[in-house]
């Protein structure tokens, strides 16, 4: 069945399976995909590069002001470019994620990504992974989830991940993400909570075919906010 071009925004914790998800559902329904915590991954990145400190604010207003960020669709898939720096592999670092989570606190850094984002969005048809996807930067998306798991289950499916990047122990990858969580839900701006109108789903017991599929159930019953 078609459906005419929404907005799709899937918030949630780290290790929800927000990635997985989101980069299929978008592939399934013909529809780009912006992974936004990568661009907080970005800043993060420019920041220890220029030497500039995470709750320095004119400091990171001055860097993000320099920054040009975009995604492009390769044969291996869609790469971040910072100017002409392919940053997509080097953003993943645990220091970097750590680093990703402070900056992410600032008021310029969300401010200089909140239109960077709707940029993005200005042309329908996109899957949108975050944390305030649904709850501030669009906030009149067509269909919003948040999607959730119990932090034991998200902090083994990222410690399968980072193997291949990181060698981290099972413990320290799960306390890395107890912090983040609470850096990420606690903090003033924007913190990690659902929209009031988002679907809520629960991915402790489910595989990423079975959130796909429940939220193509959602989609295509036309359950948007509001509605
Ligand atoms: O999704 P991720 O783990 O790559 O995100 C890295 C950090 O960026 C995360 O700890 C919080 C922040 N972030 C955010 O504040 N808002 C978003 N929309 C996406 C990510």
């Amino acid at each position: 069945m078609a459906i005419s071009k929404l907005v799709i925004t899937i918030d949630g914790p780290a290790g929800a399976g927000k990635t997985t998800v989101s980069r299929t559902l978008a592939e399934r329904l013909g529809y780009r995909y912006v992974d936004t915590g990568a661009l907080y991954r970005a800043v993060a990145y420019a920041a220890k590069h220029q030497g500039v400190r995470a709750d320095d604010d004119a400091a990171l207003e001055a860097l993000c002001c320099g920054l040009d960020l975009k995604f492009v669709s390769t044969k291996s898939g869609q790469r971040l470019l910072s100017g002409e720096v392919d940053i997509t592999d080097l953003i993943r670092t645990p220091e970097i994620t750590m680093l990703a989570s402070a900056v992410s606190a600032r008021p310029a850094v969300r401010a200089y990504l909140l239109n960077v984002q709707r940029d993005m969005g200005r042309q329908k048809g996109v899957v949108f992974e975050g944390r305030d996807m649904g709850t501030v930067v669009f906030p009149d998306a067509e269909m919003k989830f948040f999607l959730d798991a119990n932090i034991e289950v998200r902090a083994h499916r990222r410690y399968l991940q980072q193997q291949a990047v990181a060698s981290q122990k099972p413990e320290e990858v799960e306390n890395q993400m107890r912090r983040r969580d609470q850096n990420d839900s606690t903090r003033d701006l924007a913190p990690l909570r659902p929209a009031a109108d988002a679907v809520v789903i629960d991915s402790t017991d489910l595989s990423a075919e079975e959130v796909i599929e429940c939220m193509l159930t959602h989609i295509y019953a036309g359950d948007v906010p509001g509605g």
